[in-house]
């Protein structure tokens, strides 16, 4: 299948690591010219080192930027605007995955999570509409499920976010532009969120793993196929959807 994300604009937060890099590595690899940032300055140049000397194409660019601050994200949308000239994707991936129920878990995760995702969608939006490009906001299965993580604001606000990417997917669908969530289940990477609990709560990660249909997690890999499929034309009437990426943990039936 030709994706044709060749020389496409794309924009993804927190690039340096996890889901978020390799989503970066995807679209690197087909061709696109990516932009992703991240707060680290040190990890997005390690990141940009160890990408340009495994792949073929060079056109990666990385910034720090917290998400969770709209001036900084107004500076950095509006440099790839003025090298661009436009925006053909938006990823919005960063999580603060706030998992404890304190007031200053809720604020973290609502300035993180939900404003940050609003923050990089209004910034690129003008952007976007010139190329009729498309968003893609990364969920979790914990916006469906309750599970381990409850109660906490981690699932409550991936549950928001899948609805805010279905009203941006009504509003916009006559300029043109798709939005849709990925939900992942639970990805193992191991300087990520599961190899941590592997190392330092083994009865969490094991009673996790077992719940996983297919013996195993997931891999980073698997989440940034789905992304960037739903990014390119090939998803071209696909918008408002919730794609669930979990290897079958969800029980629940989605309609
Ligand atoms: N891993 C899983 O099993 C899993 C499952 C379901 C859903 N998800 C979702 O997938 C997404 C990525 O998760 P992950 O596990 O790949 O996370 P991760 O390994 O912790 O990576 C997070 C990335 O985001 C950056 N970042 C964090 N806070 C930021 C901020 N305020 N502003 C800008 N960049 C920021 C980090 O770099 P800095 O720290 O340097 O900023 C890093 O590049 C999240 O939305 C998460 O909820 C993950």
């Amino acid at each position: 299948m030709q994706l044709n994300l060749e020389d496409k604009v794309v924009v993804v937060t927190g690039g340096s690591k996890g889901i978020g890099r390799s989503i970066v590595e995807g679209f690197l690899s087909e061709g696109a010219k990516v932009f992703f940032c991240a707060r680290t300055s040190s990890a997005i140049e390690a990141t940009i080192q160890s990408l340009l000397a495994s792949s073929s194409h060079h056109n990666i660019t990385g910034t720090v930027v917290d998400v969770s601050s709209p001036t900084q994200i107004a500076d950095w949308i509006k440099e790839v605007n003025y090298r661009e000239g436009w925006i053909d994707v938006v990823v919005s991936n960063v999580s603060s995955i706030s998992v404890t129920d304190s007031p200053e878990a809720w604020n973290t995760a609502f300035s993180t999570d939900i404003q940050g995702t609003v923050n990089v969608i209004q910034a690129a939006l003008p952007h976007l509409e010139k190329r009729k490009g498309c968003i893609v906001t990364i969920s979790s299965v914990s916006g469906r499920d309750v599970d381990f993580t409850a109660p906490s604001p981690y699932g409550a606000f991936k549950a928001a976010l899948i609805h805010y990417t279905s009203q941006l997917a009504h509003t916009l669908a006559p300029k043109g532009i798709r939005a849709n969530t990925v939900s992942p289940g639970n990805i193992y990477i191991s300087d990520g969120v599961w190899g941590g609990i592997e190392k330092n709560n083994p009865e969490l990660f094991n009673s996790q793993m077992s719940q996983n249909p297919m013996g195993r997690m997931g891999k980073p890999e698997e989440i940034a196929d789905a992304v960037l499929f739903l990014a390119s034309e090939r998803a071209s009437f696909i918008s408002g959807t919730n794609l669930v990426v979990d290897g079958a943990l969800c029980t629940g039936v989605q309609f």
